[in-house]
């Protein structure tokens, strides 16, 4: 989940579009066009880096085509580009706050700062712990993918990301929450729209208020007869004598949509298109699966589902150098962050055997994602299920080549494979 992605998320422009036949949406208006169709950033943030770790001004891709003040109106801007600065702002959340995010999501978790944002974590990190994601893997998460791969899997042929990649986290959240099955098409409906926003702001606000009223119900229902679920495990969860109240539930449910159902999606996508497009280093994960950890990491850092987060400066600070003031607007660059020479060898190859070295893909510091365990683990089920299920997977030669797209969330609009 981000910062400038959520507030600028928008629909792809041009072409005849499918509309889902599960949500009656259309995913492709999630694709983001604010800035134009942007295929390579990496070039332009890479010049942007090499002028400095932080740099006065918006990100380098907004200056051309953009209006700032989208972000900002007014406030001084500056954007971190290197892994270092980029690191330092994420770490050091005493000067610099996500509270600016509330103007988008509300008040959830992410906007929150120092002991109240402990507290908030520590009660909804005891739902994620290790022995809930092993659950989830084994029981839920690989029949979520069998049964979507199921649809598919004997036709040879396949778009994967209307067929498969769009479907399966909203699926795996669904489940993990304890939804009733009848109730997952409303679900998947309210969250998709919810997470468009920007494409349609009264829809998303319907949605929120739909969400609302149908966890107020399954929380009540939760916390009269617990169950083994996620919403139950929040009900009960307690730090330092504290509980959550409904509303703080009712929010942190409604953070995990765009955070744990969009960025999942695109990222899946994303490693899916890296691999099809190196077909050598997909053959070295069908001869030797224990590849898929560091295959999904390398996916992350070379193309990151979200490309900035945002933050505003509370306190003066030099990060690398570079005076900032409080009261500025301060875009962090991850995606600029994961290519720098600096830290990485030769950084715009795709390299699933590259030395390890942490991406920020997942954030740094105290916000760093709730969620990238589950995430890692869902990715990792879903590229096994595909390598078991589809052989011989590769891209679809009838149809042009696939490509990566926008600027604040970044996904393949298609992938058109062959397999058998
Ligand atoms: C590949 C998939 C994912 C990516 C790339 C991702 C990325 C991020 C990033 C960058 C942040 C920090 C935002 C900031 O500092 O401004 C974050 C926070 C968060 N993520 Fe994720 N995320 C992913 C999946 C998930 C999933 C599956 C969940 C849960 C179901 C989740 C839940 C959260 C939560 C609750 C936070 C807020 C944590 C806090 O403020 O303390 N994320 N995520």
């Amino acid at each position: 989940m981000g910062g400038p992605s959520l507030a600028l998320g928008a629909p792809a422009g041009g072409g005849a579009r499918a509309t889902d036949p599960v949500t009656a949406f259309d995913p492709l208006e999630l694709q983001d066009t604010i800035f134009g169709d942007v295929r390579d950033p990496f070039p332009p943030l890479a010049a942007a880096r090499r002028r400095g770790p932080v740099v006065a001004g918006p990100p380098a891709l907004l200056i051309d085509d953009g209006d700032a003040s989208v972000i900002a109106p007014g406030a001084p801007e500056f954007t971190a580009y290197s892994h270092d600065a980029v690191t330092s702002i994420l770490r050091d959340a005493e000067a610099f706050s996500s509270s600016i995010l509330a103007d988008v999501m509300g008040q959830t978790i992410i906007q929150m700062g120092g002991e109240e944002h402990r507290r908030h974590r520590a009660l909804v990190s005891s739902a994620f712990r290790h022995k809930a994601l092993a659950r989830w893997e084994h029981e839920l998460v690989r029949a979520v993918v069998d049964e979507l791969v199921d649809r598919f899997g004997d036709a040879g042929r396949a778009e994967l990301v209307r067929a498969l990649t769009f479907d399966f986290p909203v699926q795996v959240i669904a489940r993990i929450l304890g939804l009733p099955r009848a109730d997952y098409a409303s679900f998947q409906r309210w969250s998709i729209e919810l997470i468009s926003g920007i494409v349609n702001w009264d829809r998303a606000q319907a949605a929120a208020r739909a969400l609302d009223g149908y966890f107020a119900e399954v929380v009540a229902d939760r916390r009269g007869s617990p169950s083994d679920d996620l919403i139950s495990d929040l009900s009960i969860a307690e730090v330092d004598g504290h509980r959550l109240t409904d509303e703080e539930i009712f929010a942190f449910l409604r953070l995990l949509l765009p955070a744990g159902i969009e960025t999942t999606y695109r990222s899946s996508g994303n490693l899916l298109y890296a691999l099809l497009t190196h077909p050598d280093q997909l053959a070295k994960l069908v001869s030797d699966r224990s590849l898929i950890p560091q295959a999904i990491e390398e996916g992350l850092r070379w193309e990151p589902p979200i490309l900035f987060l945002l933050r505003n400066a509370v306190r003066d600070r030099e990060v690398c150098g570079v005076a900032i003031p409080a009261g500025a607007i301060v875009s962090v660059c991850v995606g600029a962050a994961n290519r720098d020479e600096a830290v990485y060898n030769e950084p715009d190859r795709f390299d699933i055997l590259r030395a390890p070295r942490q991406h920020v893909t997942f954030g740094w510091g105290p916000h760093m994602c709730l969620g990238m365990h589950l995430a890692r683990m869902e990715t990792a089920v879903a590229m096994n299920a595909l390598l078991d299920r589809l052989p011989n997977l590769r891209l679809d030669d009838d149809f042009d080549a696939p490509f990566v797209q926008g600027t604040a969330f970044r996904s393949p609009p298609a992938l058109h494979v062959r397999f058998g």
